[in-house]
């Protein structure tokens, strides 16, 4: 797709990176790669543990030519691309974890945080955040919650390189194919990966807590949940689920 990568020794973040890059005027897609970060940003607030050289740390920036409209199912989308990509390398049993977390028996291998800037109504960029867990096998800084990597999982060291170019590669497709037909497109492909399909579960929102079977996601990528009231459709960065 011609993008620019840009490599980093060090950052504090490539999501703040790349929200750098802009004001540069950039007008083609760029990714922001580093070695280390020292401020990693994961979802809901929380750090993302950044060791040097052992991870992908990767954020791919790129304005949103359709607004707000081409951001339905977006982060899903990303997340797609990650499994197919960690697929391709050999990690066979990882899934999706909605909205757009990847798990290896139900470790976390991998995470996407993506963010807005600008008008969503007028001129819009969105940062494309992914950290993989590539080659971590320990760590001295805690993790709040069960992780793996890809070297853990195939018990041999994983090639970043080669995992940067499938990834460039399977998210230029994906981003495409949603871009030209929308989220429906790849909805499918999604639910059929989709580890908690039928399981009942429980989703909060800051204090409140909704139980429910998860049905799947709809055309808006929004978490489909079977409630006491009824069928339920949510949407948002804030909402995390799991298993009840
Ligand atoms: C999550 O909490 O699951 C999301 C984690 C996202 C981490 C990646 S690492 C590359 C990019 N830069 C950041 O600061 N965060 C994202």
């Amino acid at each position: 797709e011609g993008w620019e990568l840009r490599l980093h020794e060090r950052v504090d973040s490539t999501n703040a990176e790349a929200l750098r890059s802009l004001s540069g005027g950039t007008q083609s897609p760029v990714v922001v790669l580093a070695e280390s970060q020292t401020a990693g940003r994961g979802r809901r607030g929380r750090d993302w543990v950044s060791p040097f050289a052992e991870n992908l740390y990767y954020s791919l920036v790129f304005r949103l030519e359709n607004g707000a409209a081409q951001l339905e199912g977006l982060s899903l989308v990303v997340g797609l691309a990650v499994l197919q990509s960690l697929r391709e390398l050999g990690v066979s049993s990882a899934g999706l974890k909605w909205p757009n977390d990847i798990l290896v028996n139900g470790k976390k291998i991998a995470g996407i945080l993506l963010e807005l800037t600008g008008d969503p109504a007028d001129v819009c960029h969105v940062v494309v955040g992914i950290g993989i867990n590539a080659n971590m096998r320990a760590t001295d800084e805690a993790i709040d919650q069960p992780w793996t990597s890809v070297a853990l999982e195939l018990g041999a060291l994983c090639d970043r390189t080669a995992l940067v170019t499938v990834l460039n590669r399977r998210l230029g497709e994906c981003l495409r194919l949603h871009r030209e037909k929308g989220f429906s497109a790849l909805r499918a492909e999604w639910e059929a990966n989709h580890l908690w399909q039928g399981c009942s579960a429980v989703l909060t929102s800051g204090a409140q807590c909704i139980e429910g079977r998860v049905l799947g996601i709809d055309n808006q990528g929004a978490l489909r949940l079977e409630t006491n009231d009824g069928e339920r459709h949510y949407s948002g960065g804030e909402l995390s689920l799991r298993l009840r």
